[in-house]
């Protein structure tokens, strides 16, 4: 039996489709306002904003709504009803309609926001806006972002499950990757004086998967970059992680590319993208042209809604380091392009080889970057001996991808995706802090959670951790 007191909650922009029944609401109070006796609120939900009506001969809850105050959180039940013509706003979904109060409650109060919620926030100062991110949020464009995130993300999932990837979890306590970045670490408490690392991407584990015989893998994957942030870079980022076995450089572009435009024709159709099939340009080609390897390629720079995708090519596998050894450009675990791979097995001619590395770029940021990988396990010895990694240390760091590479690993190769920049873009964000829920600010901090923070003298013991300078180390 269904209990007959009981009324469903409405969400407000379907009320409009139900005029004439009694429903209820609930929400926060957008605003309030008195034409004569007459008191109107504006209620909000996630779905959009309702007028509802408050007349004197309701007394009771004409008083309790004269109490009201912007984003105290009520329930309203009231009937639907068609508003006078000249009081129609043809701007909102329920422009058309407004709700006649029968009952009204209270579920919270709300002090006085300390920052306004009305405007798109640009203008308030980032330590406000951090320090109370859950109000930040409540703006509508902000909503609106991680909204469009969410279908972002959903729409990727979908797609990649009709191309029969598996989305698998890898580890966030992990050993250290070479991706180019500083490590965070986590000190281990059962075993003294050893620490994981935090993954920067998952690079390893997406390997181990195609050694596993998962053939293609996904992951909406966590990175964690000890890097100073700023407008493009976030310590903790978010990837589209993919990896795909019995593949070539060409299978993987195409699999991005043919993702990049359904996203953006289902999901941004006022987009419009300049140039099908993305053009590609050699390394050498766009330093010398563009003088950077993510160039802005678009025909019009003042049109918001145009996005000139691009893939980088056939980049240098190694350059030198100061001290004059060598060092990758990008991932140590890519393979070489064929042509090259007998140089690299012969050590020679190492600053002409060139990596099977794809990058893309859009209007002037590098979203994504990947690579064909070494699967045989001499390749992959050869890179870090080129580096001028002792057998010892190759042994201790790689030793596991080197094993693993003995017992039938497939050949492989995928690529990774800055979700984050790509959503700033395509959102026409100005940084990519305005499209994560809980970014950290500018200096690495999160103002309101106040981290980085001091943890107790006892935690410290047990972690056998002794700290010796807090001495804030020099910007470079
Ligand atoms: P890479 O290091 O190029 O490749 O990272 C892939 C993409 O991630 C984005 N990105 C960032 N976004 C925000 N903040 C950061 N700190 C940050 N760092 C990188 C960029 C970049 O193109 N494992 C390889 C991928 C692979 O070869 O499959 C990797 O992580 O958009």
């Amino acid at each position: 039996m269904t209990n007959k007191k009981f009324m469903s909650r409405f969400l407000v922009k379907d009320t409009a489709k139900h005029i004439g029944e009694k429903v209820r609401v609930c929400g926060w109070v957008n605003s309030r306002r008195a034409h004569g006796k007459i008191l109107f609120i504006d209620l909000r939900d996630i779905s959009g904003v309702l007028q509802v009506v408050f007349v004197p001969s309701n007394k009771e809850v004409y008083d309790l709504a004269e109490t009201l105050r912007p984003e105290w959180v009520v329930e309203i039940v009231g009937q639907i009803v068609k508003r006078p013509e000249n009081m129609v706003n043809a701007k909102i979904e329920t422009g058309q309609v407004e709700m006649s109060v029968e009952s009204l409650k209270v579920l919270n109060e709300s002090k006085t926001l300390p920052l306004s919620i009305e405007t798109d926030g640009y203008e308030i100062g980032e330590e406000t806006r951090m320090k109370y991110r859950y109000l930040d949020l409540r703006r509508e464009r902000m909503k609106n972002n991680l909204i469009a995130r969410h279908k972002v993300i959903k729409f990727i999932r979908d797609f990649l499950d009709k191309e029969n990837f598996t989305e698998i979890e890898t580890p966030i306590l992990t050993k250290s990757t070479p991706e180019g970045a500083r490590d965070y670490i986590v000190p281990s408490r059962l075993n003294a004086g050893k620490f994981y690392a935090l993954p920067q991407s998952p690079q390893q584990y997406k390997q181990l998967l195609m050694a596993a015989g998962l053939e293609k893998y996904f992951q909406i994957a966590k990175c964690l970059r000890d890097e100073d942030p700023r407008g493009d870079r976030q310590p903790e980022f978010t990837q589209l992680d993919l990896e795909m076995s019995f593949v070539e450089q060409e299978d993987i572009m195409d699999l991005t590319e043919r993702l990049l435009i359904l996203i953006v024709k289902n999901l941004f159709p006022n987009k419009k993208i300049q140039e099908i099939p993305f053009p590609r340009i050699s390394y050498k080609d766009t330093m010398a042209k563009y003088k950077t390897d993510r160039p802005d390629l678009r025909k019009d720079k003042k049109d918001k809604d145009l996005l000139a995708f691009c893939w980088i090519i056939d980049f240098p596998f190694f350059e030198k380091t100061d001290e004059g050894g060598w060092t990758f450009t990008h991932n140590p675990f890519s393979a070489a392009k064929q042509e090259f791979d007998t140089d690299l097995l012969d050590k020679k001619n190492i600053d002409k080889i060139l990596t099977s590395q794809y990058d893309v770029a859009l209007n002037g940021f590098e979203i994504g970057g990947g690579s064909v990988r070494n699967h045989r396990p001499e390749g992959l010895q050869k890179v870090f001996e080129i580096m001028g990694y002792k057998k010892e240390i190759i042994q201790e760091k790689f030793g596991h991808m080197i094993e693993a590479f003995k017992y039938g690993t497939p050949p492989h190769g995928g690529i990774a995706w800055g979700l984050d920049r790509f959503f700033a873009l395509l959102l026409n964000e100005p940084n990519i802090r305005e499209v994560i829920a809980f970014p950290k600010t500018g200096d690495g901090r999160d103002f309101m959670m106040q981290t980085p923070s001091e943890v107790d003298k006892k935690q410290l013991e047990e972690l056998h951790i002794k700290i010796s300078n807090t001495k804030k180390p020099e910007k470079k």
